[in-house]
C-alpha cells in the first residue's frame, strides 16, 4: 500500500518509522546518507498537512536510556536538511512524547527519542513488544513504515505497530525494495555480484542464493582470503575464518557446476601491521608471506575486476575490497567503485560500508541506479529471505 492509500491525512498524526540510525563521532554525524533517505516520505506527509511523528532506532542501547545513543544530533541535522524547525521529544511515549505531539501542528515535524531506550522495542516476548507497539500506537492515527535498514527486525515499532494503525509503505521502502528485488528476480545478464568485507560467514546465505542466479562473483576484501585458502594458497596472517573454508570449497565446486565464474585477486597489497602507514608491498595473491597480511586488492585484480564488471548489465556489490578507511589501502574498493560508476547495466550497492565507502570517497551517487541504506536488510532481500517488516506490510494490503 502507498501513502495514498492512507486518504486524506490532514491534521492527523502519522507515525513514521524511519532508520535515522546515522554513524555518529561523539555527537558529530560521520554519514548522513540515512537522514537524507528518509525526507521524501516525511516532506510528502508535512506537504500533505499531516503532523508527522518520525521514530527511529539509534545504535544498540539495552532498552534504557544511554546519552550517546540519543537521537538529539539527528534532529538538528534533520532540521537543517528540511529547513524547518523538527520538534524533539526527550522519551519515546512517556510525557514528553505526548506533550511533543499533541502541541504538533499540520506539516510540522516531530522526532521521538530512541526506541530501544525501551525494553518493549526490542523484547523477544511478542506480549512486550505488542503493549510497547499500542503505547507508540495511540500517538498517531496512520502508520507509515519506511525503516529500510530495519525491515528484517520484528521489532515492536516494525512489525507490531503496523498491524494497530492503518499502514502503509513510505517512499524508500519501496524504492530499496523494488531495486533489491529487480536484482535477484529478473536480473538482465551477464548479472555480475561484487562481494567484500571481512567475514565470509556473513555472507553465506548471499552466496547460495546467487550460485543459482548470477553469471559472475567476484571476491575481494577480508572474505577473499578464505577462498584462497580453500584454492590451497597460503595467506600468511590475513583475515581467515578457518571453519568455513569447507563450505567455501563447496561453494566453488557448485559454482563450476553452474557455470558460475568465480573471481578472486589475482595480485594482494600486503604489510606486516595493521595500521595506516604500514610499508605495504604488492605479491601475488598466491604467494602472500608467512608474516603478513593482504589488506587490499591489487593493481592487477583492480584492472580485471573493473573488465569483468564493464559489460555486465546488472551489478550487485556489497563489502569493501580492502581497508579503504586508511588511504593506502583504499585503492582497490575505489577501483570497484568507479567501475560501476561507469557501468552501462543497473547498478545496485548493498548498504553498510560500501555505501559508506562510496559517500566518504566522494563519489557521485547519481552514477549508480541505487545505494541501499540497508545493511543487513540488503543482504537478507538479496538472500531471498522473507522480511517482517515488509510482509507486514503486504498481508495488510491483502
Ligand atoms: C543497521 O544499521 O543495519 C540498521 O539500522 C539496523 O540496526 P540493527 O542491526 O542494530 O538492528
Amino acid at each position: 500500500k502507498t501513502i495514498d492509500t492512507l486518504g486524506d491525512l490532514r491534521g492527523t498524526r502519522v507515525i513514521v518509522r524511519a532508520d535515522l540510525n546515522a554513524p555518529l563521532d561523539g555527537t558529530t554525524i560521520t554519514d548522513d546518507g540515512r537522514i537524507r533517505a528518509a525526507l521524501p516520505t516525511i516532506t510528502q506527509l508535512a506537504d500533505a498537512g499531516a503532523r508527522v511523528v518520525v521514530i527511529s532506532h539509534l545504535g544498540r542501547p539495552k532498552g534504557a536510556p544511554e546519552e550517546k545513543y540519543s537521537l538529539k544530533p539527528v534532529v538538528a541535522r534533520m532540521s537543517e536538511l528540511l529547513g524547518a524547525d523538527v520538534a524533539f521529544a526527550t522519551d519515546t511515549v512517556g510525557a514528553s512524547a505526548q506533550e511533543t505531539v499533541a502541541a504538533l501542528e499540520d506539516g510540522q515535524v516531530a522526532i521521538l527519542e530512541n526506541l530501544r531506550f525501551n525494553a518493549g522495542e526490542t523484547a523477544k516476548d511478542e506480549a512486550e513488544r505488542t503493549a510497547f507497539a499500542k503505547e507508540l500506537a495511540a500517538l498517531g492515527d496512520a502508520f507509515v513504515s519506511d525503516g529500510f535498514g530495519v525491515v528484517h527486525r520484528k521489532q515492536a515499532s516494525v512489525y507490531e505497530l503496523a498491524q494497530l494503525l492503518p499502514a502503509a509503505a513510505g517512499q524508500l521502502v519501496r524504492s530499496e525494495v523494488e531495486a533489491l528485488r529487480k536484482v535477484v528476480e529478473n536480473p538482465e545478464r551477464p548479472f555480475v555480484v561484487i562481494l567484500g568485507g571481512a567475514k565470509v560467514s556473513d555472507k553465506l546465505g548471499v552466496i547460495e542464493n546467487l550460485l543459482t542466479k548470477a553469471d559472475r562473483i567476484i571476491i575481494g576484501g577480508g572474505m577473499a582470503y578464505t577462498f584462497m585458502k580453500a584454492k590451497g594458497w597460503e595467506v600468511g596472517i590475513s583475515l581467515l575464518q578457518a571453519d568455513q573454508v569447507d563450505t567455501v570449497k563447496g561453494y566453488m565446486e557448485q559454482a563450476e557446476k553452474n557455470g558460475v565464474e568465480i573471481i578472486l585477486p589475482v595480485d594482494t597489497v600486503v604489510a606486516r601491521e595493521f595500521k595506516a602507514d604500514a610499508e605495504a608491498t604488492i605479491v601475488p595473491s598466491d604467494e602472500i608471506p608467512a608474516d603478513q597480511e593482504g589488506l587490499d586488492i591489487g593493481p592487477k585484480s583492480r584492472e580485471l575486476f573493473a573488465e569483468k564488471i564493464a559489460d555486465a548489465k546488472t551489478v550487485f556489490w556489497n563489502g569493501p575490497m580492502g581497508v579503504f578507511e586508511f588511504e593506502a589501502f583504499a585503492a582497490g574498493t575505489k577501483a570497484v567503485a568507479e567501475a560501476l560508476a561507469e557501468a552501462p547495466g543497473y547498478t545496485v550497492i548493498g548498504g553498510g560500508d560500501s555505501a559508506a565507502a562510496v559517500r566518504t570517497l566522494g563519489f557521485d551517487e547519481s552514477k549508480f541506479s541505487h545505494i541501499s541504506t540497508g545493511g543487513g536488510a540488503s543482504l537478507e532481500l538479496i538472500e531471498g529471505k522473507d522480511l517482517p517488516g515488509i510482509t507486514i506490510l503486504e498481508e495488510d494490503a491483502s
